[in-house]
């Protein structure tokens, strides 16, 4: 059975950020899209998940479900970020595969590959040297997901494969104040500043860290994209193949929100890999690319972070 032309699409992860733009983005498509809510369906329990696809028998599985979260999360919990996202892939891989499911796309993370890749990074600069240390527990469990896709792939035939995004931003973004990434820490904190007429705003780390970001929306097209190909790569990079420094970062943002005070740096801080910019040649030559740009994108995003906190439905976990 092609699944390309298969009916159900089971969705995990849909809650959310990367998740539920990729609803969103499949919502008008042909599929019946398939999702449960982590009370129902905790991705950790095998018993559950097995059960979940006797039950359902999805044909397709985009699996956008991980335990995510920025360096001081990743510091302070990596036997979580391991464990969790570990069982998460085994078991959804390995169910899927038990229950017919011919195509699997998992979300792996740009951070699967060596802190110090030769820039741009290729897709086969994998297992070529040492982590980053930050977020080696993430990037192994991620490796682990990878290459499980892999090896269903050339053991079984199925078509399970990967996409490695850069990192993400945009609605529903996690806005705690420890555990977010970069770029939704900074919004926030920016945002707090101008609203309190605070004169300064310290940044972690140097400032000079170098990364790329992609709107959610787009990385939701690149699926879209992949997950329609007659014969998908193993795993593939999506991001902008642009990067900035996280202080160039700040100052945008700061425009953004219209914060008029001082940015300093914290270099006691860490600043994580020194650069971290995706090689974008494979999916540019099979056909995609990339069409919100840093600014719109944060414009965007600011609107959205406002309407959340207006709403009280500012994510914070
Ligand atoms: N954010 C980034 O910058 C970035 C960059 C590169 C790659 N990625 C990848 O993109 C994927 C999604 O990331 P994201 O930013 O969308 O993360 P997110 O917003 O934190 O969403 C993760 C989703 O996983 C679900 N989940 C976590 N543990 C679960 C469990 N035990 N059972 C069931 N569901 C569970 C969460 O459910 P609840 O809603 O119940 O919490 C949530 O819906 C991940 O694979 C991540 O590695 C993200």
């Amino acid at each position: 059975m092609e699944t390309r032309n298969s009916k159900r699409l089971f969705i995990a992860g849909h809650r959310g950020m990367a998740g539920s733009a990729i609803l969103r983005r499949f919502k008008d498509s042909d599929f019946e899209l398939l999702y449960a809510d982590r009370d129902e369906l905790d991705l950790c329990d095998a018993g559950q998940v097995d059960q979940y696809f006797s039950a359902h028998r999805p044909d397709g599985v985009i699996l956008a479900a991980a335990k995510v979260g920025g360096i001081f999360a990743n510091e302070q919990s990596p036997v979580d970020f391991l464990t969790d996202n570990v069982l998460m892939a085994t078991h959804v891989i390995n169910a899927a595969f038990r229950h017919s499911v011919r195509r699997l796309l998992y979300l792996g993370s740009s951070c699967i590959y060596p802190r110090d890749s030769e820039q741009p990074i290729q897709e086969n600069s994998l297992l070529s040297a040492p982590l980053e240390k930050t977020n080696e527990a993430y990037a192994l469990a991620k490796i682990i997901g990878l290459k499980l896709c892999q090896a269903y792939r050339s053991q079984h035939g199925v078509q399970f494969h990967s996409v490695m995004p850069t990192n993400l931003y945009g609605a529903g973004d996690n806005y705690h104040r420890e555990n977010s990434h970069v770029l939704p820490g900074l919004l926030r904190r920016f945002h707090e500043a101008k609203v309190a007429g605070a004169e300064s705003v310290v940044i972690w780390g140097t400032g000079t860290a170098r990364r790329e970001f992609l709107h959610v929306d787009d990385l939701a097209d690149a699926v879209c994209f992949v997950f329609g190909l007659a014969d998908p790569p193993e795993w593939v990079n999506v991001g902008t193949g642009n990067d900035l420094t996280i202080l160039a970062l700040a100052h945008l943002i700061a425009d953004v929100v219209g914060y008029q005070g001082e940015i300093q740096i914290d270099p006691s801080r860490p600043d994580g890999a020194p650069a971290k910019r995706l090689d974008m040649t494979l999916l540019h030559q099979l056909g995609w690319k990339h069409r919100i740009e840093l600014e719109d994108g944060l414009k965007m995003t600011y609107r959205s972070f406002l309407q959340e906190l207006d709403s009280d439905a500012l994510r914070e976990s």
